[in-house]
Formats: C-alpha cells, sequence, structure tokens
C-alpha cells in the first residue's frame, strides 16, 4: 500500500478523499496551514474511520517545513490539493494566488524531486477548458482562454507539471479535472464549510434551505439551454474521492495523464433547485437575476477515459447529491463552527 502525502487534506475534497484513503487502508500524512478549513474537519474524519494519521499544520511555500515532512516520512505519492480557489477573490487578489497556488506548487515539487518523490495528482479543474471547444468535453479539447485569476493557475499548474515530466520522464504526473463537486460523506459528520456568503449554487442553495439565507439567485435564464439556465456537470463529491483512489492505485507508470472527473450529465440550475426541494422537503424561494460575468452557457463532461483507463464511474446521481448535502447541512447549519 503506497504512503501517500495530501496537501490540503482538511479541506472540502481533500477531507473526503482521506477517508476513502483510510478505509482502503492506506497510509497518510496530512498538510494543511487550515487558511480555508480547521482541524475539526481532521477529527471528524478519524471519527468516521477510527484510524489515526499524521497532520502537519503548515503551509506548503515554508520549504524547511516542507523539508521535514518529507524527511520524517517515506511517501510513495502526493495528492495535491492545496491552493486558494475563489474565483472573484482571484480577481482583487491575483499576486496572492499566483503566490499560494503556483509558488506553493513549485516549494512543493521541488522538495518531492529532493527525496526522490516522483508522483503527484493535482487537482485541476473544468475551469483549465475556458469557453468549451465542443461537448461533451474529452480530455483532448483545446484548454487556455481561462478568464480569471485562480482558473489560470489551474491552467498554468497543468504547463508547468507536463513540463516537468518532459524533462524528467521518471514523473508520474496525474492532472483530474474535477467539474462541479458537491454533496457530503454520508455520515453528515463532513462537508462543506464556506466561509461567509457562498459563491457556488449548492451550498448557497443548501442554506437557504435551512432558513440561513433568504432566497437563491438564479444568475441568468436567457441561456441556449432546455431552461435558460446555466448546465454543469455535478458531481457527488465521494465519487470524486473514488476517482483520486483509482488514480493512485491505476496510474502506475511515469507520464502525464489526465482525466475528466465527472457524471457526463448535465444539469441546470432548475434542476439542481428542484431535486434540493425533493431532498429537503420545502420550496425554495428563487429570483431570477442577471447572468453573472465570466459564466459559460454549458459545460459537462465526457469521462469515458477515466472509466476505460481507471475503471472509475460516478455512482451517485443528483438524488443523493442533495440528500447528502441536506444531511450535512441540516446536521452542522454553521459548518465546523469556525
Ligand atoms: P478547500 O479550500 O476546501 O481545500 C483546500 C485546502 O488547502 C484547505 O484546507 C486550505 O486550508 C489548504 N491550503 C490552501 N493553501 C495552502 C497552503 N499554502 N499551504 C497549506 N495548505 C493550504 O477546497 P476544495 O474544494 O477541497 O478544493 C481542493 C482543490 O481542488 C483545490 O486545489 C481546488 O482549486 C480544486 N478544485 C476544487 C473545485 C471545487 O469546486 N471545490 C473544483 C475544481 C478544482
Ligand atoms: C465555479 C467556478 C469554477 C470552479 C467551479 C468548481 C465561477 C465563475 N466558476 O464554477 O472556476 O472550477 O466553481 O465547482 O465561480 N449560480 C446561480 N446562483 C448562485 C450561484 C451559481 O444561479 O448563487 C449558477 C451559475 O450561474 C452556474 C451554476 O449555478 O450556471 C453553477 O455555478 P457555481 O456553483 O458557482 O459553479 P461554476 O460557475 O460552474
Amino acid at each position: 500500500m503506497e504512503n501517500v502525502l495530501l496537501t490540503g487534506g482538511a479541506g472540502f475534497i481533500g477531507s473526503h478523499t482521506l477517508v476513502e484513503l483510510l478505509e482502503r487502508g492506506y497510509q497518510v500524512a496530512v498538510v494543511d496551514n487550515l487558511c480555508n478549513s480547521c482541524e475539526e474537519a481532521l477529527a471528524r474524519v478519524k471519527k468516521i474511520t477510527g484510524k489515526d494519521f499524521a497532520f502537519y499544520n503548515a503551509d506548503i511555500r515554508d520549504r524547511a517545513a516542507m523539508d521535514k515532512i518529507f524527511s520524517e516520512n517515506k511517501f510513495d505519492s502526493v495528492i495535491h490539493f492545496a491552493g486558494l480557489k475563489a474565483v472573484g477573490e482571484s480577481c482583487h487578489k491575483p499576486l496572492e494566488y499566483y503566490d499560494n497556488n503556483i509558488y506553493g506548487t513549485l516549494v512543493l515539487l521541488e522538495t518531492m524531486r529532493a527525496h526522490g518523490v516522483k508522483k503527484i495528482v493535482f487537482s485541476s479543474s473544468a475551469t483549465v477548458y475556458g469557453t468549451p471547444e465542443r461537448l461533451p468535453l474529452t480530455e483532448d479539447c483545446r484548454t487556455g482562454g481561462t478568464t480569471n485569476p485562480y482558473g489560470s493557475t489551474k491552467y498554468y499548474l497543468e504547463g508547468i507539471l507536463t513540463d516537468l515530466y518532459k524533462a524528467d520522464n521518471e514523473w508520474n504526473v496525474i492532472l483530474l479535472r474535477y467539474f462541479n463537486p458537491v454533496g457530503a460523506h454520508a455520515s453528515g459528520l463532513i462537508g462543506e464549510d464556506p466561509k461567509g456568503i457562498p459563491n457556488n449554487l449548492m451550498p448557497y442553495v443548501a442554506q437557504v434551505a435551512s432558513g440561513k439565507l433568504k432566497q437563491i439567485h438564479v444568475y441568468g435564464n436567457d441561456y441556449p439551454t432546455k431552461d435558460g439556465t446555466g448546465v454543469r456537470d455535478y458531481i457527488h463529491v465521494v465519487d470524486l474521492a473514488l476517482g483520486h483512489v483509482a488514480a493512485i492505485e491505476k496510474c502506475t507508470t511515469a507520464g502525464v495523464h489526465i482525466y475528466n472527473l465527472g457524471t457526463g450529465v448535465g444539469y441546470s440550475v432548475l434542476d439542481m433547485i428542484h431535486a434540493f426541494e425533493k431532498a429537503c422537503g420545502k420550496k425554495l424561494d428563487y429570483v431570477i437575476e442577471p447572468r453573472r460575468s465570466g459564466d459559460i452557457a454549458e459545460c459537462y463532461a465526457n469521462s469515458d477515459k477515466a472509466a476505460g483507463e481507471l475503471g472509475w464511474k460516478a455512482k451517485y446521481g443528483i438524488e443523493e447529491m442533495c440528500r447528502d448535502q441536506w444531511n450535512w447541512q441540516s446536521k452542522n447549519p454553521e459548518g465546523y463552527n469556525r
């Protein structure tokens, strides 16, 4: 079994991946500076799995700390979640985003190289496709044309990781392009805990359902889609976590391996609101607003490559996504209370 370091392992996707790895007997360690998460999430992971693991409260940009972590462990691979991810904030603070996401990754890669660890799974995003060249998106679709610094960090980092492999063919680089992760672990113990007012649709919908927010704002109903609202490929976070396990297990040879992690099905904003209404048993109030700048009409994956090569397929649909998101929200109305 591989010994895996999870950077950003206390976060939303990291904590769910941690559960799946621990449950399969992996040895894991987490490094996280808790800038967008809290230790309680890690305590909950221990509760779910009954297993312990090392946690380093450190910044991936801290070379000395990273060197110490790699000296104390014999990692086989790294799953690199750590990064800042708020699109709007990245437009106001581009330097902070480039510093954290790009410089942070460079320090991580240099530390990995110095310790002879050459297998990395990187959290990329469907945002690297910019305006989709065609739908559904396949991994060979054109990338670039990102419209915000956050998206650009993902695009540039894919390029940096590819260059690293070109220079040293021993590297095993796995780029996972996530579509729209939603939902929570079925236990209701871990889930997404956004700071302040959520930017993304599903946490916002969940907070309207719990009474914390008043009304959902639907950004545009004049897109060329079935009901005029934006269409996305929502994926249950546990399915996403399982995609990482499959990548660690199946990608055993050096190279640059790229996979879309989505369900392949697009749902509109109104589809998601109605599915959530069923899950929570309440009618949810919404109002149509103008389009949000930078949004595209439709985005959904073709995930055949992951199915064929990783043997991975998303198994949960929107019913389970909404059920589990509501379970988490109703049991933890204030998130982890940070
Ligand atoms: P998250 O904010 O919940 O998790 C990221 C974690 O990284 C947090 O725990 C944060 O404290 C930590 N972190 C950030 N900078 C750090 C640093 N310099 N040193 C140490 N720790 C640091 O976000 P998430 O939703 O779990 O996303 C995980 C990764 O997946 C991110 O790279 C994100 O960009 C990417 N991604 C997320 C989505 C999404 O919708 N959630 C979609 C596509 C890609
Ligand atoms: C957003 C990010 C993207 C990131 C992705 C990860 C933006 C512009 N893009 O994508 O970079 O990779 O999250 O999940 O933030 N919507 C509403 N009302 C809301 C919020 C959203 O109607 O309050 C609509 C949006 O217009 C969109 C859909 O819901 O059609 C999904 O939005 P969101 O959850 O923010 O995700 P994306 O914009 O797809």
